[in-house]
């Protein structure tokens, strides 16, 4: 077994992450898309699917966010009308058994949006919508007194923005190990609250890669920064140091902007991504996906040749779970 597997193994039995997701999720070379971006070699890392019932990289923290709740718990978590956090959550809990309420803010309104929006509404057991993103604390209020007629509450921070869920992003950095023969010049991957960033800067240290961890901000930066990273980061490093998992430092993550008009807001840079991608068979979200694809197409000087793009949208199922 080698060092990354084992590795896996000792996280996992020290962690007893539930089990949401089917791992590892391939990684697949995209020999023509890289031509088009003029690099060298591009791979995808297909985090979209992740898991049947609701793909997307948020179920690799929800693994270890949820994991131990007794079923009938109610999970309470905060996120924009199409956040795929939120509806990961709801679909996640419901499959343990549990059940979710959200507190949400507006943002505009895409194609994209308005289906995770449906499907949080057919999902979560509660949905409190704040009319404006000041109005938030009261739908959050709200959310957690109704969550608490409900069952057992138990809170998840928004993006699943925790030490514990980074570690799930370090085990899928991890599956790198395995699925290339060397390391790449760059991993890039949308920066939203920092916690997929978070590990992979863990896993490409505990990997001892050179490669350059490229966050494209995707939201403001007060939510999505350098510091944020790395602060989720060396609570990771902390959580697992106390569980006897050592782990080198990280290094810094690049962080360039890709926000445009603001969250939620497509840009024309990730509408032209957008479009370059799915004539590839890549599809994008316009929120997370297309503005970080829009990096590698106009990375300009940013010297990288060989790169693995974080595909990180699950396309949200439209059928309710029964029961919920
Ligand atoms: C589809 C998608 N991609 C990327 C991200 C960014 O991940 P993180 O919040 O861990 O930075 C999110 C966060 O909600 C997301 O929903």
């Amino acid at each position: 077994m080698s060092d990354p597997e084992r590795l896996t193994r000792k996280i996992r039995a020290a962690l007893a992450p539930c089990s949401l997701g089917r791992w590892p999720t391939p990684l697949e070379p995209a020999p023509a898309l890289a031509r088009t971006l003029g690099l060298d070699a591009l791979w995808l890392k297909r985090e979209d699917r992740s898991a049947p019932r609701c793909g997307g990289n948020k179920v690799r923290g929800l693994e270890l966010l949820l994991a131990g709740a007794p079923a009938g718990s109610v999970f309470v978590t905060v996120g924009g009308t199409g956040s795929t956090h939120c509806l990961a959550t709801a679909v996640h809990a419901a499959a343990l058994s549990c059940r979710a309420a959200l507190a949400q803010f507006p943002q505009p309104e895409t194609e994209a949006s308005r289906a995770v929006a449906a499907a949080c509404d057919a999902h979560a057991a509660l949905v409190v919508r704040a009319r404006t993103r000041a109005a938030l604390p009261l739908a959050l209020l709200g959310a957690w007194r109704g969550a608490g007629r409900l069952g057992p509450r138990r809170w998840v921070p928004g993006g699943g923005a925790h030490p514990r869920a980074v570690v799930g992003h370090l085990l899928a950095a991890l599956e790198l190990a395995h699925q290339l023969p060397g390391p790449p010049d760059a991993i890039v991957a949308p920066l939203g609250t920092g916690g997929t960033l978070a590990g992979l800067l863990l896993g490409v240290a505990q990997l001892g890669w050179p490669t350059r961890v490229i966050g494209v901000r995707v939201a403001p930066v007060l939510v999505a920064n350098r510091w944020r990273t790395l602060r989720l980061a060396w609570g990771a490093r902390r959580l697992l140091a106390r569980l006897a998992v050592p782990l080198p430092a990280p290094r810094s993550p690049v962080v360039v902007d890709g926000l445009g008009r603001g969250y939620g807001h497509p840009s024309p840079a990730g509408e032209a991504a957008g479009r370059c991608a799915v004539e590839h068979g890549l599809v994008l979200d316009p929120t997370y996906g297309a503005k970080a694809f829009a990096f590698l197409m106009g990375r300009g000087t940013c010297n990288v040749h060989r790169v693995i793009f974080w595909h990180t949208f699950g396309v949200p199922s439209p059928v309710p779970e029964p029961g919920r």
